[in-house]
């Protein structure tokens, strides 16, 4: 039974153990006078009068028992919702599934959504790729205790895309996510409303997430010290929450698919398994401006990806199915392999990812728009440091998986993450841990020095120069444009398998940097000062550290 009929009162916030709140946060507590209240932080446990919502929502994490497989229930946490005010179609949940409810907005809708936790740790929720200011955006400084409430309220800024939800306190990303900790987030605007794109039941979510579940159905997450340092990977793949991997669609139809990779850590090569080409119409916060056509998609961690799938001259009876293709990504090398760190499903392995059948038939009358929305793109020129971009370095240091060789702090934030507000910056994002030499700090492996450091064990350098992980780089509050990519230091077998998959078009949050990679992207910091954080999305890699403030002034 849900008990959130009724907004409940609010409960005090767990700003005791942290620091960093703010003003609006003492003026609720003035007799708590030790914080510091130097942050803007204007949210507060109690709605604002004043703040009108058209849409007024109510979300808590629980913990529910799922059934997932056949056979036991599975334990998960799951965000669970209602509309108390607006639109009902605004909340929209799927059965059996430990999803939270997809929640669909339109840009300029003002927004509240009241979040109670009651799971039994601290967390908080972020809203991936929106643009909203520090306090609505889920820092983990703002983590709530169990049976706490935030409230947040927000208008919706956003162009019209799909983006999602999922908790962000520092250290527990993961087994939340994984537990079940997420949702989708869908906005539109007039712009993609005169597309006639499809809509209700010919737009699709496909959120794709990798679990392991054990004899009792029970999720089994992190089993070593090498599934954190890789980050997880699960044994099968679910799809939106559940293992029915069969998507029953209309023959004769025309469908919009908005794929999230949802997983930790997974990597996916999507491709149509009779080697059609994917359409992808959209990627992460925005609609392309025209449609794109790849033999296959690398989508990485967070990403996603609006595909156009027209079954209008497949009969009824089809079976399409979207597979994994391979790629070769040997996270360690030298010989040393990951032990431990096995999996039936191996990153970069071939396996069946969803398959859709045609059940039935039908037909709608949407067709492929050849334009989509204008572009808009940043201008190069406008940047403030285009020939002298900002540099973010991923890497592992001494077993501390670091960005410019710093790791996570609350609200820690240095002269090189200070942005200001109304600027443009380019942000050169650098995974530097490759292999085929031109390493940062150099001390590549070549020396045959494998056993290096004191005591004949591996020390945290050479491990670092060994490991070659993909990190799925995400900035907070805006989407950027990427500018390019430098694959010099990619090795080249890998990339001439996945080359072809990547879109750098759209307004985008996340990149997923192989080995070796480097991604030029642009931004405008705008409309907010604060603190907001830039990480990998790893989720393992984000928990041990590979996070960071960008402080906006
Ligand atoms: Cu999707 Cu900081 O996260
Ligand atoms: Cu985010
Ligand atoms: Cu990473």
């Amino acid at each position: 039974m849900k008990k959130t009929e009724q907004p409940k009162p609010f409960n005090r916030r767990a700003f005791l153990e942290t620091a960093g709140y703010g003003a609006a946060t003492l003026m609720l507590w003035p007799f708590i006078s030790s914080c510091d209240g130097q942050s803007s932080n204007t949210a507060s446990p109690v709605v604002n009068p004043d703040f009108r919502p058209d849409i007024d929502l109510e979300l808590s994490a629980v913990e529910r028992e799922i059934p997932i497989l056949s056979g036991s229930k599975t334990k998960a946490w799951v965000f669970e919702g209602s509309v108390i005010k607006g639109d009902k179609e605004a909340l929209q949940t799927t059965e059996g599934s430990y999803l939270g409810p997809t929640i669909k907005v339109k840009k300029g809708q003002k927004i509240r959504i009241r979040f109670q936790n009651t799971i039994p740790e601290e967390t908080i929720v972020h809203w991936h790729g929106m643009h909203v200011t520090s306090e609505n955006d889920g820092h983990p400084k703002d983590v709530i205790h169990s049976g706490e409430t935030y409230i947040y309220e927000y208008e919706v800024m956003n162009r019209a895309g799909t983006y999602w939800y999922h908790p962000h306190p520092h250290g527990r990303t993961g087994p939340q996510v994984y537990n079940g900790l997420a949702g989708l987030l869908l906005v539109t605007d007039e712009e993609e409303e005169q597309l006639n794109l499809p809509q209700g039941e010919f737009d699709r979510p496909i959120v794709i997430q990798d679990r392991s579940f054990d004899e009792d159905n029970q999720l089994v997450y992190i089993q070593s010290r090498m599934d954190s340092m890789r980050g997880f990977l699960g044994e099968q793949i679910l799809i939106n929450g559940t293992a029915e991997k069969v998507l029953n669609l209309k023959s004769g139809c025309a469908y919009r698919l908005r794929l999230l990779n949802g997983s930790n850590s997974r990597i996916y090569k999507l491709a149509w398994e009779d080697g059609s080409p994917i359409t992808v119409i959209g990627i992460d916060g925005s609609l392309l401006s025209v449609p794109k056509e790849l033999p296959y998609l690398m989508l990485g961690p967070a990403k996603r990806a609006d595909v156009w799938l027209d079954l209008t001259d497949k009969p009824e009876g089809t079976r399409l199915t979207m597979k994994n293709a391979s790629f070769p990504l040997e996270v360690m090398s030298g010989g040393m392999m990951m032990d431990g760190g096995e999996t039936s499903l191996p990153q970069g392995s071939e396996y069946e990812v969803f398959t859709v059948k045609t059940t039935s038939s039908g037909s709608n009358e949407y067709s492929l728009p050849q334009q989509l929305v204008k572009s808009n793109y940043l201008d190069p020129s406008t940047a403030e440091n285009l020939n002298n971009p900002r540099q973010f370095s991923f890497a592992m240091d001494h077993m501390d998986w670091t960005i410019n060789g710093r790791t996570w702090e609350t609200t820690g934030v240095v002269d090189e993450e200070t942005v200001k507000l109304g600027s443009t910056e380019v942000w050169e994002l650098i995974n530097s841990s490759s292999m085929m030499g031109n390493n940062r700090g150099g001390g590549m492996m070549g020396n045959g020095g494998m056993m290096g450091g004191d005591d004949g064990m591996m020390s945290g350098g050479m491990m670092g120069n060994m490991m070659q992980m993909p990190h799925p780089v995400h900035i907070h509050q805006v989407q950027f444009n990427i500018l390019e990519r430098d694959v010099s230091d990619v090795d080249p077998q890998l990339w001439e398998a996945i080359k072809e998959g990547f879109i750098n078009e759209g307004w985008q949050d996340t990149v997923l940097l192989m080995p070796g990679m480097k991604a030029k992207v642009i931004m405008e910091f705008k409309d907010f000062k604060g603190l907001f954080v830039y990480h990998c999305h790893n989720l393992e890699h984000e928990d041990m550290g590979m996070m960071r403030n960008f402080k906006i002034t």
